[in-house]
């Protein structure tokens, strides 16, 4: 049975930064309140003409620039979105469209911020079984579309942004060795978005009634993530047959530094073996946990060979976690530049269009 190597990472952030103080000057909050009681000193917001595709793609090609594989290779992209860019077509379509990725097939998970574990345990499940050999997964967000910025329990918490794994197929051992997913839909109204779906169609009451922005119960979310960060994290270990002493490095959720704290201490382990940078993108859902491994594994943190946990939880209400053995790039003597495929893709789609326009033009049959 093959193992699932993570091979290539990448992340992509817009760049205007949305302050605390800059938030104190649209509803009743201060930056020490903010950050005295979840961490965050700032977020990113996307500007006008970035979605969760663009931050996506952008993701992707630093993944698979470092994994030294071409859009070509890839065979399947999970993508997975609290904020996707509709409904229907999944993200992951416009996603592998953009990348040139003419072999993949590609499909959105949802499961809120534990969406990038189950992802990435799915992805690694496909290899493993000998059915693909090399796939992407990536987590990404425009949630500030959905933020109600009058509601300080909320708009305090969340910002945009773009994370990728590229996993590979190799007889190496390494790579993921375990995960474990649960899901409580008990607790689906503490943490929802329910407008645009099919139980509330947007309508000029639901927009009124502001169903199309994130709700929370914060103190419920609060109370449910600081019990299941341990326990999961627990629960993946045993099935890897690892101790808590054999790790170097939990990646968790960035949601709340609290909520971090909380999970150190029921884990027994030091702060300083926890990627923590929420403070500089606040709550990123899917792709929080790829965005502070790829900061981690640029200063050095985390090296080859490291045992790592990956633990999160979200609306759903679901969490998880994931073992893995840090490798990197299965070595080649070819270089593979990945965005010249863009280009290819671009061509590729407009000339797809036009083809897919002219056939109708053919098909019309008179009524
Ligand atoms: N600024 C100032 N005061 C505030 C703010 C604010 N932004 N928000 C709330 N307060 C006030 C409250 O009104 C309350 O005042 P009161 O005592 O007079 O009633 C007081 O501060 C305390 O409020 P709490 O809600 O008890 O504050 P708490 O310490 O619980 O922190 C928070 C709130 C940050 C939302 C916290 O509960 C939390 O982080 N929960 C988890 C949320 C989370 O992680 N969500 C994402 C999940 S992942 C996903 O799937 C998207």
């Amino acid at each position: 049975m093959p193992y699932a190597h993570i091979t290539g990472w990448g992340m992509a952030v817009p760049e205007p930064v949305l302050t605390n103080d800059d938030i104190s000057k649209l509803v009743d909050t201060n930056d020490e309140w903010i950050r005295d009681r979840t961490g965050i000193r700032e977020r990113r917001i996307a500007r006008e003409n970035e979605y969760p595709s663009t931050l996506g793609v952008a993701a992707c090609i630093k993944a698979l620039k470092v994994a030294n594989l071409a859009p070509t290779d890839v065979d399947l992209i999970i993508c997975t979105s609290s904020s996707p860019e509709y409904i229907f077509p999944a993200t992951a379509c416009l996603i592998q469209d953009q990348l040139g990725a003419t072999k993949a097939g590609a499909f959105d998970l949802l499961a809120a911020c534990t969406g990038f574990i189950f992802a990435t345990n799915m992805a690694a499940q496909a290899i493993r079984s000998g059915s693909i050999k090399n796939a992407l997964v990536v987590g990404t967000e425009t949630l500030s579309r959905f933020v109600n910025w009058k509601d300080r329990n909320t708009c305090i918490l969340f910002g945009d942004g773009a994370g990728a794994f590229v996993l590979q197929a190799s007889d190496t051992p390494g790579g993921v060795y375990s995960a474990v997913m649960h899901s409580d839909g008990s607790g689906g109204d503490a943490l929802s978005l329910p407008g645009g779906g099919a139980r509330y169609p947007a309508t000029e009451e639901t927009v009124l009634e502001g169903k199309h922005y994130i709700q929370m119960d914060g103190k419920a979310v609060f109370r449910f993530a600081t019990r299941v960060m341990a326990s999961a994290t627990k629960e993946a270990l045993a099935a890897a047959k690892w101790k808590v002493e054999d790790l170097q490095w939990v990646v968790p959720h960035q949601a709340n530094i609290r909520i971090i704290e909380a999970a150190a201490r029921g884990l027994e382990m030091s702060m300083d073996r926890f990627v923590v940078n929420l403070e500089r993108y606040g709550n990123t859902s899917t792709a929080s946990i790829p965005i502070a491994t790829v900061e981690a594994v640029e200063k050095g943190k985390i090296k080859p060979g490291d045992k790592i946990v990956f633990v999160g939880f979200g609306g759903g209400l679901t969490w998880g976690a994931m073992t893995a053995e840090w490798t990197g790039p299965i070595p080649t003597k070819h270089h593979v530049y990945p965005e010249p495929y863009r280009w290819f893709g671009r061509i590729r789609s407009l000339a797809r269009r036009i083809w897919r326009y002219i056939e109708g033009f053919f098909n019309r049959r008179e009524l």
